[in-house]
Protein backbone atom coordinates (compact mmCIF):
# COMPACT_ATOMS: atom_id res chain seq x y z
CA UNK A 1 0.00 0.00 0.00
CA UNK A 2 1.17 3.70 -0.66
CA UNK A 3 2.07 5.71 2.26
CA UNK A 4 -0.38 6.47 5.14
CA UNK A 5 0.41 10.24 4.63
CA UNK A 6 -0.80 10.26 0.63
CA UNK A 7 -4.33 8.21 1.42
CA UNK A 8 -8.18 9.53 2.38
CA UNK A 9 -9.19 6.74 4.75
CA UNK A 10 -12.46 6.37 5.78
CA UNK A 11 -13.44 4.68 8.89
CA UNK A 12 -17.16 3.56 9.23
CA UNK A 13 -17.42 3.04 13.45
CA UNK A 14 -14.61 5.30 13.88
CA UNK A 15 -16.39 6.98 16.66
CA UNK A 16 -17.02 3.74 18.48
CA UNK A 17 -14.91 1.89 20.89
CA UNK A 18 -12.87 0.07 18.65
CA UNK A 19 -13.31 2.67 16.18
CA UNK A 20 -11.71 5.59 17.88
CA UNK A 21 -8.79 3.73 19.10
CA UNK A 22 -7.76 2.46 14.67
CA UNK A 23 -8.56 6.19 13.76
CA UNK A 24 -5.47 7.46 16.67
CA UNK A 25 -3.28 4.59 15.14
CA UNK A 26 -3.85 6.46 11.77
CA UNK A 27 -3.48 9.55 13.23
CA UNK A 28 -0.54 8.34 14.48
CA UNK A 29 0.99 7.07 11.56
CA UNK A 30 0.54 10.41 9.62
CA UNK A 31 -2.78 9.23 7.85
CA UNK A 32 -3.28 12.17 4.99
CA UNK A 33 -7.24 12.26 5.68
CA UNK A 34 -9.80 10.38 8.21
CA UNK A 35 -13.29 10.38 7.46
CA UNK A 36 -15.49 9.22 10.65
CA UNK A 37 -18.72 9.25 9.44
CA UNK A 38 -21.57 9.33 12.14
CA UNK A 39 -24.79 7.41 12.08
CA UNK A 40 -26.95 10.05 12.88
CA UNK A 41 -25.83 11.50 9.03
CA UNK A 42 -25.11 8.52 7.46
CA UNK A 43 -27.77 5.44 8.39
CA UNK A 44 -25.35 2.71 6.76
CA UNK A 45 -28.41 0.39 6.82
CA UNK A 46 -29.91 2.38 4.04
CA UNK A 47 -28.17 1.99 0.68
CA UNK A 48 -28.65 5.65 -0.27
CA UNK A 49 -26.82 6.66 3.00
CA UNK A 50 -23.90 4.23 1.84
CA UNK A 51 -23.99 5.27 -1.45
CA UNK A 52 -23.72 9.47 -0.20
CA UNK A 53 -21.06 8.54 2.06
CA UNK A 54 -18.77 6.97 -0.23
CA UNK A 55 -19.62 9.78 -2.77
CA UNK A 56 -18.93 12.75 -0.28
CA UNK A 57 -15.79 10.84 1.23
CA UNK A 58 -14.07 9.71 -2.24
CA UNK A 59 -11.75 6.93 0.03
CA UNK A 60 -8.69 5.32 -1.03
CA UNK A 61 -9.11 2.78 1.66
CA UNK A 62 -12.08 1.63 3.83
CA UNK A 63 -11.74 0.45 7.45
CA UNK A 64 -15.66 -1.12 7.95
CA UNK A 65 -16.23 -1.01 11.79
CA UNK A 66 -19.56 -0.06 12.25
CA UNK A 67 -21.84 -2.46 13.83
CA UNK A 68 -24.41 -3.35 16.37
CA UNK A 69 -22.76 -5.28 18.98
CA UNK A 70 -23.64 -6.37 23.04
CA UNK A 71 -23.18 -8.59 25.20
CA UNK A 72 -25.48 -12.17 25.50
CA UNK A 73 -28.28 -9.90 27.42
CA UNK A 74 -28.34 -7.80 24.05
CA UNK A 75 -27.78 -10.86 21.93
CA UNK A 76 -30.49 -12.31 23.26
CA UNK A 77 -33.25 -9.68 23.56
CA UNK A 78 -32.50 -8.33 20.50
CA UNK A 79 -31.20 -11.11 17.78
CA UNK A 80 -33.01 -9.92 14.43
CA UNK A 81 -31.48 -6.21 15.01
CA UNK A 82 -27.89 -7.83 15.19
CA UNK A 83 -28.67 -10.09 12.18
CA UNK A 84 -29.94 -7.62 9.87
CA UNK A 85 -28.30 -4.52 10.60
CA UNK A 86 -25.11 -6.16 10.54
CA UNK A 87 -25.50 -7.63 7.40
CA UNK A 88 -26.86 -4.71 5.65
CA UNK A 89 -24.67 -2.00 6.53
CA UNK A 90 -21.56 -5.11 5.57
CA UNK A 91 -23.15 -5.92 2.69
CA UNK A 92 -24.12 -2.57 1.19
CA UNK A 93 -20.33 -1.20 2.14
CA UNK A 94 -18.43 -4.19 0.58
CA UNK A 95 -20.80 -3.28 -3.27
CA UNK A 96 -19.96 0.54 -2.55
CA UNK A 97 -16.38 0.38 -2.80
CA UNK A 98 -16.36 -2.66 -5.11
CA UNK A 99 -18.57 -0.11 -7.45
CA UNK A 100 -16.18 2.96 -6.94
CA UNK A 101 -13.08 0.69 -6.84
CA UNK A 102 -11.74 1.46 -3.93
CA UNK A 103 -8.28 0.70 -3.55
CA UNK A 104 -8.31 -1.26 -0.37
CA UNK A 105 -11.62 -2.65 2.58
CA UNK A 106 -10.82 -3.68 5.98
CA UNK A 107 -13.92 -5.92 6.81
CA UNK A 108 -13.68 -6.73 10.88
CA UNK A 109 -15.71 -9.72 11.69
CA UNK A 110 -15.89 -11.60 15.50
CA UNK A 111 -15.20 -14.63 16.95
CA UNK A 112 -18.59 -15.06 17.21
CA UNK A 113 -19.04 -16.44 13.94
CA UNK A 114 -17.01 -19.45 14.95
CA UNK A 115 -18.67 -22.90 15.51
CA UNK A 116 -20.18 -23.37 19.11
CA UNK A 117 -17.40 -26.43 19.92
CA UNK A 118 -14.49 -24.95 17.93
CA UNK A 119 -11.33 -26.94 18.83
CA UNK A 120 -8.98 -24.76 21.44
CA UNK A 121 -7.31 -22.44 19.60
CA UNK A 122 -9.80 -21.83 17.43
CA UNK A 123 -7.76 -22.09 13.68
CA UNK A 124 -9.53 -19.69 11.05
CA UNK A 125 -9.91 -23.27 8.80
CA UNK A 126 -12.72 -24.04 11.64
CA UNK A 127 -14.89 -21.20 10.72
CA UNK A 128 -17.43 -23.36 8.85
CA UNK A 129 -16.79 -26.52 10.93
CA UNK A 130 -20.30 -26.00 12.83
CA UNK A 131 -23.14 -23.77 13.68
CA UNK A 132 -22.11 -21.07 16.11
CA UNK A 133 -23.24 -20.75 19.92
CA UNK A 134 -26.33 -20.16 19.89
CA UNK A 135 -27.24 -16.69 21.90
CA UNK A 136 -25.00 -15.07 19.49
CA UNK A 137 -25.58 -17.05 16.32
CA UNK A 138 -27.45 -14.43 14.20
CA UNK A 139 -24.89 -11.49 14.67
CA UNK A 140 -22.00 -13.87 14.16
CA UNK A 141 -23.68 -15.28 10.85
CA UNK A 142 -24.57 -12.34 9.82
CA UNK A 143 -20.42 -11.23 10.40
CA UNK A 144 -19.62 -14.35 8.73
CA UNK A 145 -21.89 -13.83 5.93
CA UNK A 146 -19.25 -10.91 5.39
CA UNK A 147 -16.67 -13.32 4.90
CA UNK A 148 -18.25 -14.98 1.74
CA UNK A 149 -19.28 -11.96 0.50
CA UNK A 150 -15.45 -10.49 0.52
CA UNK A 151 -13.88 -13.47 -1.06
CA UNK A 152 -16.57 -14.02 -3.88
CA UNK A 153 -16.22 -10.17 -4.83
CA UNK A 154 -12.26 -10.84 -4.60
CA UNK A 155 -13.12 -13.97 -7.12
CA UNK A 156 -15.19 -12.58 -9.12
CA UNK A 157 -13.78 -8.72 -9.18
CA UNK A 158 -10.65 -8.48 -8.04
CA UNK A 159 -11.58 -6.14 -5.29
CA UNK A 160 -9.08 -5.97 -2.47
CA UNK A 161 -10.74 -6.82 0.27
CA UNK A 162 -9.35 -8.15 3.62
CA UNK A 163 -10.97 -9.77 6.88
CA UNK A 164 -10.09 -9.70 10.25
CA UNK A 165 -11.40 -11.91 13.13
CA UNK A 166 -10.41 -10.06 16.64
CA UNK A 167 -11.65 -11.92 19.65
CA UNK A 168 -13.56 -10.24 22.53
CA UNK A 169 -12.07 -6.56 23.11
CA UNK A 170 -12.34 -4.20 26.22
CA UNK A 171 -10.23 -1.39 27.43
CA UNK A 172 -10.87 2.45 27.81
CA UNK A 173 -13.80 3.83 26.01
CA UNK A 174 -15.67 0.68 26.23
CA UNK A 175 -19.71 0.62 26.31
CA UNK A 176 -20.93 0.36 29.46
CA UNK A 177 -24.40 0.90 29.05
CA UNK A 178 -26.10 -1.64 31.52
CA UNK A 179 -28.27 -2.74 28.73
CA UNK A 180 -25.43 -3.32 25.63
CA UNK A 181 -22.00 -3.97 27.93
CA UNK A 182 -20.13 -6.59 26.83
CA UNK A 183 -18.44 -8.87 30.10
CA UNK A 184 -15.43 -6.36 31.26
CA UNK A 185 -17.30 -3.42 31.41
CA UNK A 186 -20.49 -4.47 32.74
CA UNK A 187 -18.37 -6.41 35.99
CA UNK A 188 -16.25 -3.61 36.23
CA UNK A 189 -19.73 -1.52 36.64
CA UNK A 190 -21.07 -3.61 39.41
CA UNK A 191 -18.32 -4.55 41.34
CA UNK A 192 -17.57 -0.38 41.46
CA UNK A 193 -21.13 -0.06 42.52
CA UNK A 194 -20.91 -2.65 45.27
CA UNK A 195 -17.78 -1.73 46.59
CA UNK A 196 -18.86 2.13 46.78
CA UNK A 197 -22.17 1.18 48.77
CA UNK A 198 -21.40 -1.60 49.99
CA UNK A 199 -23.84 -3.90 49.12
CA UNK A 200 -23.14 -8.40 48.72
CA UNK A 201 -23.24 -10.19 47.04
CA UNK A 202 -22.53 -9.58 43.16
CA UNK A 203 -23.95 -11.98 41.00
CA UNK A 204 -22.52 -13.06 37.89
CA UNK A 205 -24.58 -14.74 34.89
CA UNK A 206 -23.85 -18.37 33.81
CA UNK A 207 -21.56 -20.77 35.83
CA UNK A 208 -18.13 -19.29 35.89
CA UNK A 209 -16.62 -21.95 33.89
CA UNK A 210 -16.73 -20.78 30.61
CA UNK A 211 -13.81 -19.02 29.41
CA UNK A 212 -12.66 -16.29 27.03
CA UNK A 213 -9.69 -14.21 25.87
CA UNK A 214 -9.55 -10.87 25.87
CA UNK A 215 -7.55 -7.97 23.30
CA UNK A 216 -6.89 -4.86 24.45
CA UNK A 217 -8.20 -2.57 22.08
CA UNK A 218 -4.78 -0.78 21.08
CA UNK A 219 -3.47 -4.06 19.84
CA UNK A 220 -6.68 -4.41 18.04
CA UNK A 221 -6.30 -1.36 16.87
CA UNK A 222 -2.72 -1.36 15.93
CA UNK A 223 -3.26 -5.29 14.10
CA UNK A 224 -5.90 -3.71 11.95
CA UNK A 225 -3.57 -0.87 10.90
CA UNK A 226 -1.23 -3.27 10.53
CA UNK A 227 -2.74 -5.60 7.88
CA UNK A 228 -4.72 -2.58 6.29
CA UNK A 229 -0.92 -1.63 5.26
CA UNK A 230 0.71 -5.31 4.37
CA UNK A 231 -2.39 -7.98 3.90
CA UNK A 232 -3.48 -8.46 1.02
CA UNK A 233 -5.10 -12.39 0.54
CA UNK A 234 -8.52 -13.82 0.74
CA UNK A 235 -8.31 -15.68 3.91
CA UNK A 236 -9.97 -14.32 7.34
CA UNK A 237 -7.24 -13.76 10.11
CA UNK A 238 -7.79 -13.87 13.77
CA UNK A 239 -6.51 -11.61 16.50
CA UNK A 240 -6.31 -12.85 19.86
CA UNK A 241 -4.25 -12.18 22.91
CA UNK A 242 -3.18 -15.67 23.42
CA UNK A 243 -4.75 -15.30 27.56
CA UNK A 244 -7.82 -17.32 28.42
CA UNK A 245 -9.30 -16.93 31.46
CA UNK A 246 -12.43 -18.22 32.93
CA UNK A 247 -15.07 -15.70 33.89
CA UNK A 248 -15.10 -16.90 37.45
CA UNK A 249 -11.56 -15.82 37.51
CA UNK A 250 -12.29 -12.85 35.07
CA UNK A 251 -14.67 -11.72 38.25
CA UNK A 252 -12.38 -12.11 40.63
CA UNK A 253 -9.68 -10.43 39.14
CA UNK A 254 -11.85 -7.24 38.37
CA UNK A 255 -13.34 -7.20 41.72
CA UNK A 256 -9.87 -7.06 43.62
CA UNK A 257 -8.99 -3.90 40.92
CA UNK A 258 -12.46 -2.73 41.96
CA UNK A 259 -12.16 -3.16 45.75
CA UNK A 260 -14.79 -4.75 46.01
CA UNK A 261 -14.49 -7.94 48.76
CA UNK A 262 -18.00 -9.42 49.21
CA UNK A 263 -19.28 -12.74 47.52
CA UNK A 264 -19.67 -13.44 44.19
CA UNK A 265 -22.03 -15.31 43.18
CA UNK A 266 -22.25 -17.79 39.95
CA UNK A 267 -25.97 -17.87 38.66
CA UNK A 268 -25.94 -21.25 36.49
CA UNK A 269 -29.81 -20.61 35.41
CA UNK A 270 -28.24 -18.24 33.23
CA UNK A 271 -26.37 -18.77 29.75
CA UNK A 272 -23.00 -19.07 29.67
CA UNK A 273 -22.38 -18.28 26.27
CA UNK A 274 -19.84 -20.29 24.05
CA UNK A 275 -17.92 -23.15 26.30
CA UNK A 276 -14.32 -22.09 25.24
CA UNK A 277 -12.53 -19.31 23.29
CA UNK A 278 -9.15 -18.52 22.22
CA UNK A 279 -8.02 -17.90 19.11
CA UNK A 280 -4.50 -19.37 16.89
CA UNK A 281 -2.82 -16.03 15.95
CA UNK A 282 0.01 -17.70 13.77
CA UNK A 283 -1.24 -16.44 10.57
CA UNK A 284 -1.68 -12.58 12.35
CA UNK A 285 1.93 -13.11 13.14
CA UNK A 286 3.32 -14.64 9.67
CA UNK A 287 1.33 -12.35 7.53
CA UNK A 288 1.93 -8.81 9.28
CA UNK A 289 3.83 -9.43 12.53
CA UNK A 290 0.95 -9.25 15.07
CA UNK A 291 1.75 -9.80 18.64
CA UNK A 292 -0.26 -8.30 21.71
CA UNK A 293 1.30 -6.10 24.21
CA UNK A 294 -1.05 -5.38 27.02
CA UNK A 295 -1.29 -8.02 29.45
CA UNK A 296 -4.94 -8.89 31.05
CA UNK A 297 -3.79 -7.71 34.25
CA UNK A 298 -2.65 -4.25 32.71
CA UNK A 299 -5.71 -3.87 30.60
CA UNK A 300 -7.75 -4.30 33.05
CA UNK A 301 -6.47 -2.06 35.69
CA UNK A 302 -6.09 0.58 32.99
CA UNK A 303 -9.51 -0.06 32.42
CA UNK A 304 -11.10 0.38 35.65
CA UNK A 305 -8.98 3.79 36.15
CA UNK A 306 -10.30 5.15 33.06
CA UNK A 307 -14.05 4.02 34.40
CA UNK A 308 -13.13 5.78 38.09
CA UNK A 309 -12.01 8.91 35.82
CA UNK A 310 -15.27 9.02 32.90
CA UNK A 311 -17.98 7.47 34.61
CA UNK A 312 -21.15 9.59 34.48
N1 LIG B 1 -16.28 -4.98 21.13
C1 LIG B 1 -15.84 -6.21 20.92
O1 LIG B 1 -15.58 -6.98 21.84
C2 LIG B 1 -15.63 -6.69 19.50
C3 LIG B 1 -15.03 -7.95 19.32
C4 LIG B 1 -14.82 -8.42 18.02
C5 LIG B 1 -15.21 -7.65 16.94
N2 LIG B 1 -15.78 -6.42 17.16
C6 LIG B 1 -16.16 -5.65 15.97
O2 LIG B 1 -15.52 -4.39 16.04
C7 LIG B 1 -16.34 -3.41 15.42
C8 LIG B 1 -16.51 -2.22 16.35
O3 LIG B 1 -17.15 -2.64 17.55
P1 LIG B 1 -17.21 -1.68 18.84
O4 LIG B 1 -17.18 -2.58 20.02
O5 LIG B 1 -16.23 -0.58 18.71
O6 LIG B 1 -18.69 -1.12 18.72
P2 LIG B 1 -19.28 0.34 19.10
O7 LIG B 1 -18.45 1.02 20.13
O8 LIG B 1 -20.73 0.10 19.39
O9 LIG B 1 -19.13 1.15 17.77
C9 LIG B 1 -19.87 0.82 16.65
C10 LIG B 1 -20.07 2.04 15.80
O10 LIG B 1 -20.91 1.66 14.71
C11 LIG B 1 -21.66 2.77 14.34
N3 LIG B 1 -22.97 2.35 13.84
C12 LIG B 1 -23.88 1.53 14.44
N4 LIG B 1 -24.99 1.47 13.71
C13 LIG B 1 -24.80 2.26 12.62
C14 LIG B 1 -25.59 2.62 11.50
N5 LIG B 1 -26.84 2.14 11.32
N6 LIG B 1 -25.06 3.47 10.56
C15 LIG B 1 -23.82 3.96 10.73
N7 LIG B 1 -23.01 3.66 11.76
C16 LIG B 1 -23.51 2.82 12.70
C17 LIG B 1 -21.86 3.64 15.56
O11 LIG B 1 -21.74 4.97 15.13
P3 LIG B 1 -22.38 6.24 15.95
O12 LIG B 1 -21.55 6.34 17.18
O13 LIG B 1 -22.21 7.38 15.03
O14 LIG B 1 -23.81 5.87 16.24
C18 LIG B 1 -20.74 3.20 16.51
O15 LIG B 1 -19.82 4.23 16.76
C19 LIG B 1 -17.64 -4.10 15.04
O16 LIG B 1 -17.59 -4.44 13.69
C20 LIG B 1 -17.64 -5.34 15.90
O17 LIG B 1 -18.37 -6.38 15.31
C21 LIG B 1 -15.99 -5.92 18.41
Amino acid sequence: MARWADQRVLVTGGAGFLGSAVCAQLRARGVGELVVPRSARYDLTQPEAVGKLFADASPDVVIHLAARVGGIGANLARPAELYVTNLLMGTYVIEEARRREVGKTVVVGTICSYPKHTPVPFSEDALWDGYPEETNAPYGIAKKALLVHAQANRAQYGQNVIYLLPTNLYGPGDNFDPEWSHVIPALIRRFTAAAEAGTSPVEVWGTGRATREFLFVDDAARGIVDAAERYDSPEPVNLGSGEEVSIADLAHRIAALCGYDGEIVFDPSKPDGQPRRRVDTTRAARYFGFRAQVPLEEGLARTVAWYREHRP
